[in-house]
This record gives C-alpha cells, structure tokens and sequence, in this order.
C-alpha cells in the first residue's frame, strides 16, 4: 500500500509513540481525544439565535427525479458575532443546505467541486449503490462534477450528507463539509408528531477558533507534525449548532421534533435539558414506540429524534440544553426561551411504528472485528484486526440477502458506522440490551467493549467500506472494506 503524502507526514515521528504502545488491550498509553483550544475570545452562551439551515431547492424534476445541485466551495460567514470565518461549505454554508427528499424516490445530488481540493460525497444512512456511495477514493477533483444517485429504497429517517475523503474526512468535516438529509415518508407522516416549524433538526459538533477567528485543524497544511497530539481525536472548545456557538432558540409552550445529529469529528455528548426527553427515532428511523428518557447520549454520527413538550414550563423560563458528558463552556449546548401560549394539536403515538427483529438465528456468519490502535509502518495508526485501511484489500464478502453478525471490539473508544446496511444492536458486553429493537447505522463502541450486531445485506451487491466515525481515527486508517457479493 503506498501511502497517501499526507498519511505519510502525519505519521513521521510516531514511532516513538508506537514504541511506547504495547499490545492492543486497554492502555493508559493509547492517544485520547484532545482539546484544541481556541485563542479567540470565546463567545457568550445564548448570545445568538439558533440558525436553521435553509431547505434546498431542487434544480429541476423530471418524470419523479428531483434534482439537486451542491456545490462545496469556500466562503467567509460569520460564526463568532463580528468575525468572519473562512469554512469549506456545500453552497457556502455550514451546515450545507438540508435536502428533503422522500422515500422511494430517486433523488440525484450534482456535486460540483469549487475547492481547490478534491472531495468525495457519503450519505450517511443512505441505502446506496456503490457508485453513489462516496467510496474515499472516488475523488470529486477540483472543477469537476459527479452526480450522486440516491434511490432511497428505505424507511424514512434523520441522514446527513458530508465528506469522505480517504486521509482528509476530518479537516474537511471540520471546515463545514455537513448538511441533513431528510427522508419523509407517508407512514411517518400520518403520525401526529410535531411537524412544519416544530420539527427542527439541530447539527452539534464542536470546532476551536484561532485569533482571527478561523478554524484551523491541528497538522493541516505546512505543519503536518501538528496533529500528532490530536491522533486520538481533535475537540473543540466551542459548541456550535446548526453552525452557531451556544444559541438561543425560542420556543412556544408546545411540543418540538429535535432531530439531534452529532457531526463533531471526535466529541461525545450526554445531552439532558433536566426534564423528560422522549425519543422516538434512532439513526434508521422511528422506534416502535417512545421511550421516555433523562438523557441522550449521542456519538460522533449518531442521530436521535426527540420530542421536547415545553408546555411544562411557563412563559419567561428558559431551558438549558446541557452535555452532562462535558466540562466548563463544553457542557453548554444551548437554550430554550419559552416565550408564547401556542395552540398545539400534536401528539406522541404509543405506537409509532413497525421495527422487525433481525433473528440472529438466522445469521450464516459471525465475524470478529477488533478496533484499536497499533503499528503501522512503523508509526502509530487506529487498525482493524491490525491492519491499516487499504482500498485495495477485501475484508469481508458477505452474500446479497443473508443476515450475518458481527462482533465488535475496542480498546478505547470507537463510534462503527457500516455504510450500505442499517443494523440492530443484539448485546453490548453479553448484555441484550432492554426494549424493542432499533435500526442503527453507527454503534458506540465505548473503552474495553464487546458489541454484537445483526444485519441484512440487501439491495446491492458491490464494494463499500465501514469505519470508526471519530474522524481523526478514520483518517488514521480505522477503516475496512466489504464487498456483497
Ligand atoms: Cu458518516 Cu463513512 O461515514
Ligand atoms: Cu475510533
């Protein structure tokens, strides 16, 4: 495997770090997330309101297609009030422009590069033929098109679209390359729920702010040595949502829809608003029925639907959305002012929908998949069963139709993502975990863990990767291929 300039920079050096590692188990040793701190001011919390990215347009429609075009370029927009930052954004915006596209119904995205960079498209939770998928090596060059073809053959769900660029996911998702894509269907649509304004989806992710108010990403550029200490992962100290630091939402005394997505490269939150929390939709889509929770834990690329009554409060209070999982200005998220009566005529179902249990009886294999970190030519990298990413090397060939499981294990921390399938969580440690099952398209590994999934590969035959969504870790090679074939 020849190894990318870049991978080849970052890795210079480490070797004394890999000396340092022995084995794979759990180690006081192993590279932990790692804050970058921001020399700008930090901003004041609840000083901005909370933006909500605009609803893409499609360039036309032809005999049911929607067409859209996305066009990653570079623009300054104004993230810290009264600076200006330079972000990498789909049509200049981050997040990018939210595409609502239905289920069953072929969408097609026309990406056309205005970086000076190549960029590759996934979307993520999409049911997506190979040459749609984003494979890390099908480069989107500079000046050049693809188009991206979506069939949507799925339930509908809470996805986000961002860049795969094998080596570069994490300075690009970083500089803004993140939008939703929504998938309505009639069955989620019939259901009472909160809708129209009060279904709002909310992209957290933290970012770190140099003086002058950009957002440099530690190695990028002429200091490649810079991102050793982030190999672990890069956090930031400000929390953005919907691109915004620490904002501010009013709310009328009724129900909203949160569709909470975590698009930061390496941070977990345990959000809680110190109220009730009812979930009703999980990666894939709705659950059979709300759950009613304290708090929600979300991993780098999970998403959870949420619905929030604030009729339990009165007029003038204000809620805080905090990250139990964070400390100082990192456990701010934002807030809540509730401030209008509001008629409200949503509700939550007890059912809410249909989710078959995957028997794991029916599994033709079990594979082992250990993630953690390791020596990889000669320097510190995150493997799978040891070894490095290599877009050339098939690591699994499971059969179109059949259910398998898989095994999953860390030594620290790893958030899986498997593209193409959506899978159920049948036991985290040996445990089953309680309640009916959800569909998933990323599992929170946590340190020390055994996870075990059940999934159906269906749909496409064809070559498609799965990888730890700690960006940093990805780009680090934590990364697989499977084929169906
Ligand atoms: Cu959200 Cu392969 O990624
Ligand atoms: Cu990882």
């Amino acid at each position: 495997m020849t190894l990318s300039r870049r991978r080849a920079l970052q890795l210079f050096g480490l070797g004394a770090v890999a000396a340092a590692l022995p084995g794979c188990s759990l180690l006081e040793g192993t590279p932990q997330p790692q804050l970058l701190t921001s020399t700008a001011p930090l901003p004041k919390p609840y000083a901005v309101p909370l933006p909500v990215p605009e609803i893409a347009k499609p360039s036309r429609t032809t005999a049911g297609v929607d067409y859209y075009d996305l066009t990653p370029r570079a623009a300054d927009v104004e993230i810290l009030p009264g600076m200006k930052t330079r972000i990498w954004g789909y049509g200049g915006s981050f997040p990018g422009p939210t595409i609502e596209a239905r289920a069953g119904r072929r969408t097609v995205v026309r990406l056309a590069n205005e970086l000076d960079v190549p960029t590759v498209m996934h979307l993520h939770g999409g049911h997506t033929p190979p040459e749609s998928d984003g494979y890390p090596t099908d480069l989107v060059q500079p000046a050049q098109r693809r188009d991206y073809d979506f069939p949507l053959d799925q339930r509908a769900a809470t996805l986000w679209y961002h860049d795969h660029r094998m080596d570069y996911t994490g300075p690009q998702v970083w500089r803004g390359l993140a939008g939703f894509f929504l998938v309505r269907d009639a069955e989620e649509e019939a259901l009472p729920l909160p809708s129209g304004e009060r279904d709002l989806p909310l992209m957290i992710c933290d970012r770190s702010f140099s003086e002058d108010g950009q957002m440099p990403y530690p190695g990028y550029g002429d200091k490649p040595g810079a991102l050793e200490p982030y190999m672990g992962g890069v956090l930031g100290d400000v929390i953005l949502v919907n691109g915004a630091p620490w904002p501010e939402l009013r709310v009328a005394r009724a129900r909203y829809r949160f569709r909470l997505l975590n698009a930061s490269n390496a941070r977990t939150y345990e959000l809680s608003t110190g109220g009730p929390i009812v979930r009703i939709g999980s990666d894939g889509g709705l659950l059979t029925g709300p759950v009613t929770v304290r708090q929600v834990r979300l991993a780098p690329a999970e998403r959870v639907d949420v619905v929030v009554d604030f009729a339990a409060h009165k007029v003038g209070d204000r809620v805080e959305l905090r990250n139990l999982a964070g400390e100082g200005p990192q456990a701010r998220v934002m807030r809540f002012v509730v401030d209008r009566d509001a008629r409200d005529d949503s509700a939550v179902p007890a059912k809410l929908s249909t989710v078959e249990r995957l028997d794991p009886a029916k599994a033709t294999v079990t594979r082992d998949f250990e993630f953690s970190s390791g020596s990889m030519h000669g320097a510190t990298g995150w493997l799978i069963n040891g070894k490095p990413f290599d877009p050339k090397r098939m690591d699994a060939r499971p059969k179109l139709g059949d259910t398998e499981i898989w095994r999953l294990s860390s030594d620290v921390a790893h958030p899986v993502h498997l593209h193409l399938s959506h899978f159920q969580v049948l036991s985290v440690n040996g445990e089953r975990p309680a309640g009916p099952p959800e569909w998933k398209d990323t599992v929170e590994l946590r340190d020390a863990q055994t996870v075990e999934i059940v999934t159906r590969f269906t749909g496409y035959k064809g070559r498609y990767v799965f990888h730890c969504h700690n960006l940093e870790h990805e780009d680090m090679a934590m990364m697989a291929n499977f084929e169906v074939v």
